[in-house]
């Protein structure tokens, strides 16, 4: 990363790990800031100016050992993508990372982020009194003045890429309102570059639901392109008034699988509406049709070894998680890009969508439960997604199947109980950070328990 303080590179560098990390390229992020705390954990300004020799030493050391451990770190293998969290304001420090990775065989890609945009910048130095730990315990205002300050030592020394330094690099003008590429050299660079391009700061929301209760969900089959059952259509009408509450007035488009059961569950709201084949069901091949009780007998093996690997599992003749993580990237770049959405899908589907934005690991995002006739608003905020459940008050089966339970507790024999209470008691609300170690998201749980709505964690 390249960029003064309070440009969004913790933020920016976060977004790419867990992107590439959700596609299974194994990356990382090394925060300067944080090797740097280990000697020096709460500087003044002074610290970052040009003439102080020792501050100048402990951040080129801190910068050292973040190079040497992202190094390590590619070396014994299994890393793919380091990124450097650090301002590297100067040619002369970009010229010392490039010729590091490049003598170990590594190639750089350098990501700017410029804004001249006083508001966006004032914004992230505010944010920076309540969640940087350069600051925990200080005076909010004093917090503020010094960061500034420190902002100007940088400024003095700061110098934008410029194309002599012969870098692959992509320089992003107040958040991707303006971007510069120059020289990539390989395909993953280009997806790097493209992800970036499409992060923007609008402030906006994701409203995702399962379709509603369908007649393949009453008799426990998996897969199908059936009806909705009569608590489904209910679910469909009860629709509109569940999302309205919380959308407001604002602008929505409503995304739906092409499978029946997600369009009849979307036909009553009033908003434009897109089909999208990246969003049909996870395709279960040979066990489409099938009731759990069935695959299992009919194919004993399989059955075990879903449950053994269910991110890796891929259906005879279908597919796995890992498939429709694949599919899905476009989708996911169109919700970067996209304003207000609500997406209207099928539970593996949904798992997915739902395990990009709140950081869920592969081998827990497969066995998440997403109970039908519950909406699930989320809110990306600056560092991290807020997450909000409203379920209806129209009862359903349950779908889910916890890991090596027997196939005999499938949809059929449970009602989710948690889908009789009325909706706005059953609000909850919780957070995945996007923060570098060391930060703190900033108390918006406790903000939100202040205005009245119930709070409960997972
Ligand atoms: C820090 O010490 O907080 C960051 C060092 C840098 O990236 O300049």
């Amino acid at each position: 990363m390249v960029g003064l303080p309070a440009r969004g590179k913790s933020l920016i560098a976060q977004k790419i790990v867990r992107y590439l990390k959700w596609l299974s390229i194994n990356a990382k992020s090394f925060n300067v800031g944080s090797y740097r705390r280990a000697d020096t954990p709460q500087p003044t300004a002074e610290f970052f100016s040009m003439g102080n020799t020792q501050g100048e030493r402990l951040r080129r050391a801190a910068a050292e050992a973040a190079v040497s451990d992202m190094l390590k770190w590619f070396g014994e293998g299994g890393g793919h993508v380091g990124v450097l969290d650090a301002t590297n304001s100067t040619k002369a420090r970009r010229a010392w990372i490039k010729q590091q990775c490049e003598s170990k065989g590594y190639e750089c890609l350098f990501v700017e982020s410029r804004c001249d945009d006083e508001d966006l910048v004032l914004s992230n130095v505010l944010s920076v009194k309540t969640s940087s730990p350069d600051y925990v315990g200080q005076d909010p205002e004093d917090a503020v003045r010094d960061f500034m300050e420190r902002i100007r030592n940088y400024e003095k020394v700061y110098q934008s890429i410029d194309n002599d330094e012969e870098l692959t690099y992509v320089k992003l003008i107040n958040v991707g309102s303006q971007v510069t590429i120059n020289a990539v050299a390989n395909y993953l660079q280009t997806r790097i570059i493209y992800f970036t391009m499409n992060l923007h700061i609008t402030p906006r929301s994701i409203w995702l639901s399962r379709h509603g209760e369908s007649e393949f969900n009453v008799q426990g089959k998996i897969g199908g392109d059936a009806n909705l059952s009569e608590r489904g259509y209910a679910y469909a009408r009860a629709l509109p008034e569940l999302v309205a509450k919380s959308v407001g007035s604002n602008k929505v488009t409503c995304w739906t699988s092409t499978m029946k059961r997600t369009i009849q569950t979307a036909a009553h709201l009033e908003y434009p509406k897109k089909e999208w084949k990246a969003l049909d069901e996870l395709d279960a091949g040979v066990c489409d049709g099938l009731t759990y009780e069935e695959i299992e007998q009919r194919y004993p093996e399989d059955f075990r070894a879903r449950d053994d690997d269910k991110y890796n599992y891929r259906y005879h003749g279908g597919e796995s998680y890992r498939d429709v993580v694949i599919r899905l990237e476009p989708i996911i770049m169109e919700m970067e890009r996209g304003e207000n959405i609500m997406v209207v899908t099928h539970q593996a589907v949904l798992r997915c969508i739902y395990a990009y934005f709140m950081n869920v690991p592969q081998d827990q995002s497969p066995w998440m439960e997403i109970p039908l006739h519950t909406m699930i608003k989320l809110t990306p905020r600056a560092y991290g997604t807020q997450e909000e459940r409203f379920r209806a008050e129209i009862p359903a089966v349950s779908t889910f199947r916890a890991k090596y339970a027997s196939s005999q507790m499938g949809a059929t024999t449970t009602v989710d109980e948690a889908a009789f209470v009325p909706a706005p008691a059953l609000q909850t609300v919780h957070e995945s950070a996007l923060l570098p170690e060391g930060y703190k998201a900033n108390g918006l749980a406790e903000s939100i328990a202040a205005n009245g709505s119930a709070v409960m964690g997972e």
